[in-house]
């Protein structure tokens, strides 16, 4: 009987007492959803951090598989558009396209995929974030969008401000200027540098990698071709098409003659023991910019494009090679991420 008596108050009292108290105890985790959320690294530095994230939407379905490989969050995979939010969030990320901003591209005022970050506003009058974050190029800043997207989330009652950072400074060894938009109802964070006194290089970051691509865990690079590679033979450390130029005039096709100065077809080589310059979506192209291995006649390999974004070797990308190199060149570095998502839950969880 009394054995009866001490279950039925186990059942009735005291297990619904335990997991009050662990409900309770359990820290608090804000809630994200990601618009353009690409393979999702952003939203994976607010879930290192302790964020939630209930939503995520992207276009690209392979962008998208990455995503699901890695993270727990829904994902609608279709135009942010059309979508709508679910539920209200504590904070809305985003990573609106760059290619109509760039001051790589042609910076063309007309580029559709310009007004997309004005969805951002859209999304927040519906979503109730305290804290919004756009993370687009620099350039970006300077565009009527900006402006219009400024407007909009005034008129919301956010105080809204730019914040230009170099992922260098947070320990990523790569020089990548970004800008993040933060918009806020709760005041700004204070984002802090973690760079230690010498910035990490190419060298710590391909440490104990195998020396030539073995494939395995998306260490794989692409094999150049004849040109590229006779192109490569003559262009020293921290050198570029210049040194073809001068080394061996006759693999320099005549329009570099005629543009020398063109900065879109750069043939770089990185250097050992200094950070990358910025890690673009077409690295697998040595034409594009500075990716062709330090010492090696070829370019870096996925597994070290990651790595120079501070992705985890655990991370698993989905894709073709150039649609890897597509998200992780797309990515926020995660290190930088997580010190976007660190100071904004000091303001959430003071
Ligand atoms: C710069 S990337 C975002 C990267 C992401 N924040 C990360 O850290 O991994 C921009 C993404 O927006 C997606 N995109 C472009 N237009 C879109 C649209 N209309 N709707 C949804 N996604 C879109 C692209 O496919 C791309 O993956």
């Amino acid at each position: 009987m009394l054995y009866r008596q001490l279950i039925a108050y186990m059942v009735t009292d005291l297990l619904p007492q335990i997991k009050n108290s662990l409900e309770r105890s359990a820290p608090w985790r804000p809630r994200v959803i990601d618009l353009f959320s690409g393979a999702g690294l952003f939203a994976h530095a607010f879930e290192q951090e302790g964020f939630d994230i209930i939503h995520a939407v992207e276009e690209d379905p392979v962008a998208a598989a990455t995503h699901v490989n890695n993270l727990r969050s829904r994902i609608d995979v279709m135009d942010v558009r059309r979508a709508v939010p679910a539920q209200e969030c504590d904070v809305l990320i985003s990573g609106p396209p760059c290619q109509g901003f760039s001051t790589l591209g042609r910076r063309d005022q007309a580029d559709p995929r310009n007004t997309l970050c004005l969805e951002v506003a859209r999304w927040a009058r519906s979503a109730k974030p305290l804290v919004i974050v756009v993370e687009n190029v620099v350039a970006f800043l300077d565009s009527p969008q900006w402006d219009t997207l400024y407007r909009r989330l005034r008129k919301l009652g956010y105080d809204v401000r730019p914040f230009v950072l170099n992922a260098v400074d947070f320990g990523v060894a790569q020089l990548r200027l970004r800008s993040f938009t933060i918009a806020t109802r709760i005041g700004f964070p204070v984002i802090r540098s973690s760079r230690k006194n010498v910035p990490t290089t190419v060298r710590d970051c391909f440490s104990g990698l195998p020396r030539r691509p073995d494939g395995k865990n998306h260490h794989y690079s692409a094999t150049p071709s004849e040109l590229a590679l006779a192109r490569m033979l003559v262009i020293p450390r921290g050198g570029d098409k210049r040194d073809i130029m001068a080394n061996a005039p006759q693999l320099a096709p005549p329009s570099w003659w005629k543009t020398p100065g063109e900065v879109t077809d750069i043939w770089g080589r990185m250097q050992w023991d200094a950070p990358c310059n910025t890690l673009r979506t077409e690295f697998l192209n040595p034409s594009k910019g500075r990716y062709i291995h330090p010492q090696q006649n070829r370019v870096i390999s996925l597994r070290e494009g990651a790595r120079l974004q501070s992705i985890q070797d655990s991370w698993r990308f989905c894709g073709t090679p150039y649609q890897i190199a597509r998200q992780i060149g797309n990515s926020v570095p995660p290190l930088l991420g997580r010190a976007v998502a660190k100071a904004i839950k000091k303001l959430l969880l003071p």
